[in-house]
């Protein structure tokens, strides 16, 4: 009798635990966050989960009534690893949410998951611009090679930059920021002397910048993905490419904040376009970059960590707006036309296309407090990307 009395007991408490659990479960929403942690792309992990975790405490982990649950997992930077990651976090973990996405490959290799399982994907770094055709479910928050490449095609030609050669990481971005570069660039009457492509893995700039020497262009335009700015650089300034005359022009992407206050004074009065700068002078900005840094032993917030930061933004306002309901459709449609200031400026989420519209500002390296900053000199409102256009 005994007996019988404990056990019905401890089967109720064993029922109350687990209605507790699928309450818990209920009341959780899970932010799947596959980023490369590791590998040659670790930087873009590290500093989007810092801003990520930064947005967190900043705005509370209760949204909507859900207790929000970030799962970070390192994909390595390898597509395939990426792509089982977020079928694992959809399958196993029930994720609301995919967010992250280091590089074009994984970004593309995950999109049919996305799409699959009507789970919105927020691309917070990966920047070719054909990533938002990949999957209706996708909604990009970093920016596109092609917004950038443009605007320094215009800037270049009206700067004494005539002749340029091209060098880009041989994948996605490198070959969205040859072609809108030199589209634009012939267009405003510039001549292209020559397009080099270098391998995303692993890359030895050297025997490619030895060409660029020879040819002695007017100047030299790079994409390099974040992380490999600094090895360009160096190698730049050791041949003494600079004191040849060639000017180095670029996507943002060369002068990562990340690297650039390691870069030494060669850096200085390199310009680049891009839609972020750590130097970025905004209140708001200000605010972002010294909280983040508090909270990361000094580290200085890139380009890749603000995509972070607005993509978090972006989920939080739409699990707001959707009042914790509606699955993946609510929620996708929530962040669709999301418009918001950010530590970059003014951003909008294009309804149509799911892409970020923002400005693109010039920038040159100067020295600011003893530290290589880049510094904002001209801005070009409200880019859309033009990879977009038909
Ligand atoms: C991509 C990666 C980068 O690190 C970057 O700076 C730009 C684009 C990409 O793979 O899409």
């Amino acid at each position: 009798m005994k007996k019988r009395v404990f056990l019905s007991a401890s089967a109720l408490a064993v029922m109350a635990l687990s209605s507790a659990a699928v309450l818990a479960q209920d009341n959780t929403f899970k932010i799947g966050l596959v980023l490369p942690m590791t590998g040659q792309q670790a930087s873009t992990g590290r500093q989007i989960e810092a801003a990520a975790k930064l947005f967190m405490a900043q705005n509370g982990d209760t949204v909507a009534g859900k207790k929000v649950q970030l799962i970070i997992k390192d994909d390595t930077s390898i597509p395939d690893v990426t792509k089982r990651m977020a079928q694992e976090l959809v399958v196993n973990e029930k994720v609301n949410v995919l967010a992250g996405f280091g590089i074009t490959p994984s970004a593309l290799a995950t999109a049919p998951i996305a799409t699959q399982s009507k789970t919105p994907m927020v691309v917070m770094a990966a920047a070719t611009s054909s990533i938002t055709q990949a999957s209706p479910y996708i909604v990009r928050t970093s920016f596109t090679l092609p917004q950038a490449s443009v605007s320094m095609a215009d800037w270049a030609p009206k700067n004494g930059i005539k002749k340029v050669v091209t060098l880009v990481s041989d994948y996605g971005p490198g070959i969205d920021a040859e072609k809108f570069f030199k589209d634009r660039f012939i267009f405003n009457g510039g001549t292209i002397v020559e397009s080099l492509r270098v391998p995303m893995r692993n890359p030895d700039f050297a025997p490619f910048l030895q060409k660029v020497r020879d040819a002695k262009p007017d100047g030299l335009f790079v994409f390099v993905p974040s992380g490999a700015g600094a090895a360009v650089m160096k190698q730049f300034l050791e041949r003494g490419m600079d004191k040849a005359g060639i000017k180095l022009i670029g996507t943002g992407d060369i002068t990562d904040d990340d690297q650039l206050n390691d870069m030494g004074d060669g850096a200085i009065g390199v310009v680049t376009a891009h839609h972020y700068a750590a130097a970025h002078p905004s209140a708001m900005n200000k605010k972002f970059v010294e909280a983040f840094k508090k909270a990361n032993k000094g580290m200085r917030p890139n380009f890749m960590a603000v995509g972070g930061y607005d993509g978090m933004h972006v989920i939080y306002e739409a699990l707001k707006a959707s009042k914790g309901q509606g699955g993946g459709d609510g929620l996708l449609a929530a962040m669709k036309g999301q418009v918001f200031e950010s530590p970059r400026g003014p951003m909008f989420i294009d309804a149509q296309t799911r892409d970020v519209v923002q400005n693109i500002y010039l920038r040159k390296v100067q020295r600011v407090g003893g530290e290589l900053h880049n510094v904002e000199f001209d801005v070009i409102k409200d880019v859309k990307d033009p990879g977009k256009a038909k």
